[in-house]
């Protein structure tokens, strides 16, 4: 058998995870190994703790660190240190990721309460408050950014109903951390964990997540592997717990020193520029988005395939022909939307120039008609007027 060769050219990542991984990110990880417990090692990982806290915008008794695994890890941390037999979750369910809450929170033995909301639609919070006053819960359970529709949930309104109905706050910031802003000590939220390979534009392989103070109180795992106070002894006492990845640990340290450099404000504006960039030249050239103005991902745009375009034909065209990778629906959406990704260095105009060029030309082999170079003129023209504005 052949062994399959690696990767020598940088494939264009715009799809809904991983993002671009920068060059200085990729050096970090080729630092020399140090074991989990050398002194260097924890000195890092104190500072990579601090930056968290910092992206996170966690209040000053709240807790912060880096579970080893991907976003899912994260998902399963915050729910193991919350849901116990017969704990009342109300889960806000608006897509794919909502799903993968509730079913977690059912694993781990709590009664859930489902809020249906249409894909493609944002939560309404009135919609909240009239589902706890039927229903009361410990804990409300919600996904900021859902990656699989495309869809910005208003997490701090929720929060503040979830707050007067005595509800702790778990949310999902997976494809929102590092590109819109997560105020964790502002909106008073419990448990919110994200991953490194979105907005803060590291690999994937570990999951930020923190705890308020109150949160952490009520923490009791049962998973051996994602108890709070087993990693907070590790990160904070310098107690073994599990073989941390010094590579993971150097490189989402290094992805958070260029988030501080760039400053989360200029962070939260260059996403917002280039999905409003994108949003333009998608527009010009007849292509509409899922979900409605105003309701809309900075970092996942959830693209409408036109009638009589072959999805999976566009998306292989842009692999083949510009080494691009954009995704496919999931779900009751897939054959239906392209997920076009613009997060951490991904979210540039180069690329998405690019992007559009190679869309058009995938539009027009298809049969859609759409003039040479609308798009790019429309992305253009919006990018001049927002960088001048
Ligand atoms: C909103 C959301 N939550 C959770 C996950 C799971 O993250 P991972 O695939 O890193 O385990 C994803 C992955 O894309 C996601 O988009």
């Amino acid at each position: 058998m052949s062994t399959p060769p690696l990767p020598d050219v940088e494939r264009l990542l715009l799809g809904p995870g991983p993002s671009p991984v920068s060059p200085r990110i990729m050096r970090a990880m080729a630092a020399p190994v140090l074991s989990h417990l050398d002194p260097d090692m924890l000195r890092i990982m104190d500072d990579l703790r601090a930056r968290l806290g910092r992206v996170f915008m966690a209040p000053a008794d709240g807790y912060s660190l880096a579970v080893s695994g991907t976003g899912s890890a994260g998902m399963e941390m915050a729910v193991a240190n919350l849901v116990r037999e017969g704990t009342h979750v109300l889960v806000i369910v608006s897509g794919y990721f909502g799903e993968r809450l509730a079913d977690l929170c059912s694993r781990y033995g709590a009664l859930v309460g489902r809020l249906d909301v249409p894909w493609g639609r944002a939560v309404d919070p009135e919609m909240v408050r009239r589902a706890l006053k039927q229903t009361p819960a410990d804990i409300v359970a919600m996904v900021h950014a859902e990656t699989s529709t495309g869809v910005l949930n208003p997490v701090e309104a929720v929060a503040q109903i979830a707050r007067e109905n005595g509800c702790l706050m778990l949310v999902d910031a997976v494809t929102s951390l590092g590109a819109h802003p997560v105020d964790v000590a502002g909106w008073q939220l419990d448990a919110v964990y994200s991953c490194t390979q979105k907005g803060l534009g590291a690999p994937s392989g570990m999951a930020p997540i923190c705890f308020s103070a109150r949160a952490k109180e009520r923490a009791k795992s049962r998973s051996f592997y994602f108890d709070l106070g087993l990693l907070e002894a590790y990160w904070s006492g310098r107690k073994y717990h599990h073989t941390i990845s010094a590579p993971l640990v150097y490189a989402v340290r290094e992805a958070l020193v260029a988030v501080e450099e760039e400053t989360l404000e200029a962070r939260f504006a260059r996403h917002r520029r280039h999905h409003m960039v994108l949003a333009a030249g998608l527009g010009a050239m007849g292509l509409e988005l899922l979900p409605p103005e105003g309701e809309r991902l900075w970092t996942l745009n959830a693209v409408c395939v036109p009638d009589g375009v072959d999805e999976a034909a566009v998306r292989k065209y842009l692999l083949q022909q510009f080494n691009l990778e954009i995704g496919a629906g999931l779900g009751p959406l897939a054959g239906r939307i392209w997920r076009v990704g613009l997060m951490g260095s991904g979210s540039s105009s180069q690329l998405i120039l690019l992007f559009l060029s190679g869309l058009e030309r995938a539009l027009r082999a298809q049969g859609f008609a759409v003039s040479p170079g609308t798009g790019t003129a429309a992305a253009g023209d919006a990018l001049s007027s927002l960088t001048t504005a």
